[in-house]
């Protein structure tokens, strides 16, 4: 099955018949395992913004929550057992006014500084304290660089000191402030969101370069500069780009895998360009795509509280990730056939409006925001061959997050659950699969697939099968047949509740949270019941 029609299935897309049957039927084909769904698709972001690292999860030696070096005991936990596999780390917006200098050597020496405007930045969590926590998670590091307020020379040598062995002056101050040996710096981005906070890159030279010098001086910026204008579309970013990269410093063996800022969700020029001129120097092009449930981004929705016609919006808006993958891919395929450039979704998942949030970009999560991160799982699953990574925005405290924090209460969120259930599909084969008769959900104008399913090999050799169940009301039976393995029963967990904004408290944090499931074959027929509203990821046994 090709790709295009794979992905489809998954959706739930192909064609139903017009009077959908009561029972829908998913054949999944584990006799021709496709493309390896990378790990790194359950990658994470964790910015220095509001409350997502300060108190969130670093809270200090000196605290009284339980800590190993400063990192609370509790979260780094909770999020041992999702196998985070990459975080990416330090921002977002906050990397392009992030200088790393200031977050290394002694840290009662460390500079305060305003970050991005809003927040006092201590820099207690610096480079070193970043790997101290991504080496307790057994993860990998994603660092993002500052081409916003930094320079190619501070870029360089940032990379220098983390990657650079014994015979360089960088590295010794590496080992004098407590690392000799390297880090691992797996993946480096060169910039974010260039087209945004990272320069606000518009079509007049001078309009960018004003708007990136902007955002940290007050005076006079620059003279005359129509005289060396230029326009800052993609392709000032891909020579900007090869201006860094050449200069980045890192011996062959520990050289991090280099990732260039692309567009904005459905604008395809970055990606065109960058393809294009970048073909063989970067592993890969990133892409930001926020769910929001209102229409505009001055109107994004209540996280909680919220009706059913934003119950559906929102997962009808989700739903386009499939389509900007494929908009986005078939950019790629024209200047990369070989497939060597992947497409990072680097940020991604829920925004809400942020109606007394107890810090920045904090909100609340819901089964809703669980039934959002296994759709786009299933789409990213479809395209595992362009799509080697993606980091949900964020861990903990900020957007769609894992966890939520208070002083020393922690909770374990929908979205969380859901990661935890899909571990399975952390490097699994993805495997072909095909709905028919799936049912469909509507509200109001908007219609969507009822079903959404995937399924892996995944590596304990059993056949995984994730499914949603989009629709709040109704249940839905699944019939399952697997070619080439015998199926006769399934185990799993299912996550589902009462009401659409389900969601965990400090006061209440057992609201939601997987129960176990399991359905056995009757006649020869495996059928499995998904509740309404619901995300299940069942494994297939004999
Ligand atoms: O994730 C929050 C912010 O959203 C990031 O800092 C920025 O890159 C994006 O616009």
């Amino acid at each position: 099955m090709n790709i295009i029609k794979h992905s489809l299935a998954v959706l739930g897309l192909i064609a139903a018949p017009a009077f959908a049957a009561n029972q829908v039927s998913i054949s999944i084909d584990a006799s021709r395992p496709g493309p390896v769904i990378s790990k790194n698709v359950y990658g994470q972001f964790a910015e220095q913004l509001g409350t997502g690292i300060y108190g969130g999860m670093w809270v200090g030696t000196k605290s009284n929550i339980p800590n190993t070096r400063g990192w609370r005991n509790d979260v780094v936990g909770a999020l041992k057992a999702l196998h985070v596999p990459l975080v990416r780390w330090p921002g977002g917006c906050f990397a392009d006014t992030y200088h790393w200098r200031d977050g290394v050597g002694p840290q009662d020496k460390r500079p305060s500084n305003i970050s991005d405007g809003r927040v006092e930045e201590i820099n207690a969590v610096g480079t070193h304290e970043f790997f101290d926590l991504i080496d307790m998670l057994g993860a990998d590091a994603y660092i993002n660089g500052n081409v916003g307020t930094g320079s190619v020379q501070e870029m360089a040598d940032w990379v220098e000191y983390m990657t650079a062995d014994g015979g360089s002056p960088l590295a010794r101050l590496r080992a004098r402030n407590g690392h000799a040996k390297p880090f691992k710096v797996a993946y480096f981005g060169i910039g974010n969101e260039l087209w945004g906070c990272g320069g606000n890159l518009k079509p007049d030279y001078y309009a960018n370069l004003y708007s990136n010098y902007f955002k940290v001086a007050y005076f006079g910026i620059g003279n005359e500069l129509w005289g060396c204008g230029g326009n800052l579309k993609p392709d000032y970013y891909a020579n900007l780009y090869s201006n860094y990269e050449n200069f980045l410093r890192a011996p062959g063996n520990s050289r991090p895998k280099m990732i260039a800022s692309g567009g904005s969700g459905f604008d395809t020029a970055w990606t065109d360009v960058l393809s294009k001129e970048l073909k063989g120097r970067t592993v890969g092009i990133s892409v930001h795509q926020y769910t929001i449930a209102g229409t505009t981004w001055e109107g994004k929705g209540k996280d909680l509280g919220f009706k059913e016609d934003e119950w559906i919006s929102t997962l009808a808006n989700t739903l386009k990730m499939d389509q900007l993958i494929k908009d986005h891919v078939a950019v790629l395929d024209k200047h990369d056939p070989e497939k060597k450039i992947g497409l990072m979704i680097d940020e991604w998942g829920t925004w809400y409006d942020e109606a007394g949030a107890r810090s920045a970009l904090f909100q609340q999560n819901s089964l809703r925001d669980a039934l959002v991160a296994a759709l786009n799982f299933h789409i990213f699953h479809a395209h595992a061959e362009r799509v080697p990574m993606t980091t949900i925005a964020q861990m903990v405290n900020v957007l769609q997050a894992m966890i939520l924090t208070d002083k020393e209460k922690m909770v374990l969120t929908p979205t969380y659950y859901t990661f935890q259930m899909y571990v399975p599909f952390q490097d699994a084969r993805s495997l072909p699969l095909a709905i028919k008769d799936n049912t469909s959900y509507t509200m109001g104008a908007t219609t969507i697939p009822g079903v959404s399913a995937s399924a892996s090999l995944a590596k304990d050799g059993k056949v995984y099968l994730a499914l949603v169940n989009t629709d709040p009301h109704k249940a839905v039976d699944v019939a399952v047949d697997v070619a080439g393995a015998k199926v006769n029963a399934a185990a799993g967990k299912v996550l589902t509740s009462a009401a659409m904004d389900a969601h965990n408290t400090f006061q209440n944090p057992q609201v939601i949270k997987p129960a176990a499931f399991s359905a056995r074959a009757a006649g020869g027929k495996l059928s499995i019941k998904v509740p309404a509203k619901a995300v299940m990821v069942v494994a297939l046994e004999e």
